[in-house]
């Protein structure tokens, strides 16, 4: 069911999201049972929506923080990130559960899984909603979502200039929008 016009194929339906947050946070319970200082950092703003899903399906006691980046120039492809909102506090000795909304070429995980890491916390994984299908990139992924085709997707907070973000599905957008 695909309703949009700007929309090519929906590659993932809100029945399938749901059903795998559900196993998502399962997993993520069945691993942090009796961590009692795990943070869920989630990154603005694509992974707002997933956030909120994922830390609500949870059982297991957590916390909640956002960073935020942004990418120099209009794209991702030079790799370099910067970070306009950092997290409140330090995360030493802490569990740390990075939560994204995507892995594209893998550079903004890459980048946070390097930042974090030296932050000491006692432990570091990753929960990704989609991976684009591509070589490997080298990024820890601990906890997938989908594995989508290497196609532009918007719909369940990911966007495209800030468009289709609260779409409860995950949809390929058609070329003719962003090559517009
Ligand atoms: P990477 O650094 O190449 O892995 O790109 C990751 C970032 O690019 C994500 O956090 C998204 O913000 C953005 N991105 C990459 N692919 C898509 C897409 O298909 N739709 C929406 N955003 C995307
Ligand atoms: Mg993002």
């Amino acid at each position: 069911m695909t309703s949009h016009p700007d929309l090519e194929r929906t590659l993932v339906t809100t029945d399938a999201i749901q059903a795998r947050v559900a196993e998502l946070a399962q997993q993520i319970d069945q691993a942090y049972a009796g961590a009692d200082n795990l943070l869920l950092v989630g990154i603005l703003r694509g992974a707002f929506i997933f956030m909120a899903d994922l830390t609500r399906a949870l059982a297991v006691t957590h916390a909640v923080d956002f960073m935020a980046l942004t990418s120099y120039g209009k794209s991702t492809a030079s790799g370099e990130v910067r970070i306009v909102m950092d997290l409140r506090e330090p995360i030493e000795n802490r569990h740390v559960l990075l939560v994204e909304d995507i892995v594209d070429r893998g550079h903004t995980l890459n980048y946070l899984h390097r930042l974090l890491r030296d932050r000491q916390p006692a432990s570091l994984r990753t929960c990704v909603m989609v991976r684009k299908e591509r070589p490997d990139v080298g990024v820890p992924v601990d906890y997938l979502g989908f594995t989508i085709p290497d196609v532009w997707v918007v719909g369940y907070g990911l966007d495209y200039a800030d468009r289709y973000r609260t779409l409860p599905y995950i949809a390929e957008l058609k070329a003719s929008v962003y090559r517009k």
